[in-house]
């Protein structure tokens, strides 16, 4: 686990004296968050635990996504007004929070598309850590799982990060994609727009689209084995059993990236597959019924999250870019 690193002296992630404190105390027990031990772990730079990622607010960013959809014809899709819309309510949080934001625009099936970037500031520029979602709905309804879901959950670990006042060793880099659903375009101009110098200094992508379907399942992809041992390892400690990734094998955005050579990773609780018994019997849920069952269609709404899997893969996401950016 994380906390060895506490005895190896060359980390250079600083950290709040109250993070010390907190993580002291699950050091050693004895030690309470008092000044003597704050002062104690100021010494050699230690590394700060991944936080626990607060549901109530990734479900805040979901509710906010569904007003924007509701204010402009029911949906945030490509070329629609409720997709920028979308764009700026994420670009907001992140401006206000100290990230370096860039909207970058596409066309795509004659209407304008975006792309959202977020950089934050510090950490090594050769080597970038990069997660991201994709920010679009289909037109039929809201999209809140698909993929809202992972919007909200890679905005709400970005800002923890500022909250931490990460200092990261890597470099950290966010990304919310656009006109996912008309064949990874918005992901596809990005990966494809980013000169060699720049690819060669990603050091992987994590992505995440639909990871609260309502019929959850836990799958991690099996692409770069490091990212996949960083998520298996997470759920492990949750007593969670995860299974590979097969349903969407290039389906989504981490398949842009893949093919300009950058090692991908990701999460996934299920789209319009089949739960079988023994996934029910691990997982809990319905048997016979799909993982999402409002999979591309106008039940797509906060009402049909799964709160749980919300939750812990958006703790997961958090664990694995602290795990892999610091
Ligand atoms: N992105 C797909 C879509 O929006 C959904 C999907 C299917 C998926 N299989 C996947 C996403 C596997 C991630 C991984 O239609
Ligand atoms: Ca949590
Ligand atoms: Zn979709």
């Amino acid at each position: 686990m994380k906390l060895c690193s506490l005895s190896v002296p060359a980390r250079s992630v600083l950290v709040s004296a109250l993070a010390i404190g907190g993580l002291l105390a699950s050091v050693a027990p004895a030690a309470t968050a008092s000044p003597a031990a704050t002062k104690r772990a100021t010494a050699p730079a230690a590394v700060l635990a991944a936080p626990d990622i607060s549901l109530a607010n990734v479900k805040a960013h979901l509710t906010q996504f569904s007003s924007i959809a509701a204010a402009n014809g029911g949906n945030r899709a490509h070329g629609r007004p409720g997709y920028l819309a979308s764009v700026n309510y994420v670009k907001g949080k992140l401006d206000a929070a100290g990230f370096t934001t860039s909207v970058q625009q596409f066309t795509s099936g004659g209407r304008v598309g975006y792309n959202l970037i977020a950089d934050w500031p510090g950490g090594d520029p050769n080597q970038v850590v990069m997660a991201g979602a994709h920010l679009d709905s289909v037109t039929s309804g809201a999209g809140i799982n698909d993929n809202g879901s992972g919007s909200a959950a890679v905005l709400e670990t970005a800002l923890a990060v500022s909250r931490a006042g990460l200092q990261p060793t890597k470099h950290l880099r966010f990304g919310w994609w656009g006109a996912e659903e008309l064949g990874l375009v918005g992901s596809r101009y990005y990966a494809n727009n980013l000169p060699s110098a720049e690819r060669a200094k990603l050091d992987g992508y994590l992505n995440f689209d639909m990871i609260g379907s309502s019929n959850a399942g836990y799958f991690v992809y099996d692409d770069d084995p490091a990212i996949e041992q960083t998520f298996k390892t997470y759920f492990a400690g949750l007593g969670v059993p995860t299974e590979i990734e097969t349903e969407g094998d290039g389906r989504s955005d981490h398949a842009s990236f893949m093919s300009i050579g950058v090692p991908v990773g990701g999460l996934f609780t299920g789209a319009g597959r089949t739960k079988t018994s023994a996934q029910a019997q691990k997982w809990g849920g319905t048997a016979g019924q799909a993982f999402d069952r409002c999979y591309h269609s106008s039940c797509d709404t906060t009402a049909s999250i799964n709160d749980t899997a919300l939750d812990r893969n958006s703790d997961a996401i958090a664990y694995a870019i602290w795990e892999l950016g610091t």
